[in-house]
């Protein structure tokens, strides 16, 4: 039985053809419509979330199977003091797959370990969110044709960011990527990132200005200061409008430069981006439903039936 955790957990050549059979669903909904009929996928989220919940709702309809779950740690036996643990050997009785949300670091790991049925990470903590990074680079393969030659600018709060993190360690496995980090100091990269690109030789460059790296991107990556991970209201405020992407710093940036986003947006993409065709980050959450149709497949073993 296999989980997703990570993105690495994925081989290169194992994300292609993930990519492949996301593309496929893409070009033919229709031959994919009953791929789950009879199949249960659980959510259980112990923290909000609108997209990544929701998409993997669709994701599972689209395929002809059904979702249970719930959406807030209130409402699950996590408020009478159940560890996940115990959560997931219920959850295994009554679903086949189960997406995993969690404000500590690890706990879909931990449910991993005692689950009848895979788990997919669906964002732990400050620290992972495959799903996302699926999502980011079906729609910049799709949309670029091609994974590798990019120089990346990751903009806002990369220190609690983990759509960042996750994108990292996935990106690095292609050929000439290079990275811009674009946050003011207090939000900067983790050292264990720094530390792996620079061992890893990966090139990469931390700047604090948007504006002094634009020219040079071809994607640019933005992220929301997290403010729920913040540890006083203070320096969040301080923070949260320090990068503003309008119409005027984007006319910098190369005619084919292509602005992602995870979302939720709040202040850091002025709503005038929105009809650039540069900014795909709405294409991104259409994208998202594909590949996360394409995992759910392939972690039930039945990519090859349909
Ligand atoms: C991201 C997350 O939850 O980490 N959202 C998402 O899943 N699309 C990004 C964020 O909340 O800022």
């Amino acid at each position: 039985m296999r989980h997703l955790m990570n993105p690495l957990d994925f081989s290169v050549e194992e994300l292609d053809r993930l990519f492949d059979l996301a593309g496929r669903i893409e070009a033919d909904p229709a031959r994919y419509a009953h791929a789950c009929d009879g199949k249960k996928l659980a959510t259980c989220f112990y923290e909000p979330s609108t997209r990544t919940r929701l998409s993997f709702e669709a994701a599972m309809l689209n395929l002809g199977g059904q979702v249970l779950g719930f959406s807030d740690a209130a409402s699950s036996s996590a408020a009478k003091g159940e560890s996940v643990s115990d959560t997931i050997r219920i959850i295994s009785c009554y679903a086949d797959i189960c997406a995993m949300r969690h404000p500590k670091e690890g706990a879909p790991m931990v449910a991993a370990e005692r689950s009848g049925i895979p788990v997919i990470n669906a964002g732990d903590g400050g620290h992972q969110h495959p799903t996302q990074t699926l999502t980011d680079l079906l729609t910049i393969r799709s949309l670029k044709k091609r994974l590798g030659g990019f120089t990346i600018g990751l903009c806002g709060d990369l220190k609690f960011g983990r759509t960042v993190h996750s994108l990292i360690n996935a990106l690095i496995r292609y050929n000439d990527i290079r990275f811009i980090f674009i946050s003011p100091e207090e939000l900067k990269v983790p050292d264990y990132i720094t530390d792996m690109l620079t061992e890893k030789k990966v090139p990469y460059e931390e700047v604090i200005r948007l504006e002094d790296c634009m020219p040079e991107l071809d994607l640019l990556y933005m992220t929301r200061v997290q403010k729920e991970r913040f540890f006083n209201e203070e320096d969040y405020v301080r923070l949260k409008d320090f990068y503003i992407l309008d119409k005027t710093k984007l006319s910098a940036a190369k005619e084919d430069m292509l602005v992602l986003h995870p979302l939720p947006r709040v202040n850091e993409i002025s709503v005038e981006v929105d009809d650039d065709p540069r900014a795909v980050y709405f294409r991104q959450a259409q994208y998202g439903v594909y590949v996360r149709m394409a995992l759910i497949l392939t972690l039930l073993g039945i990519e090859g039936r349909v």
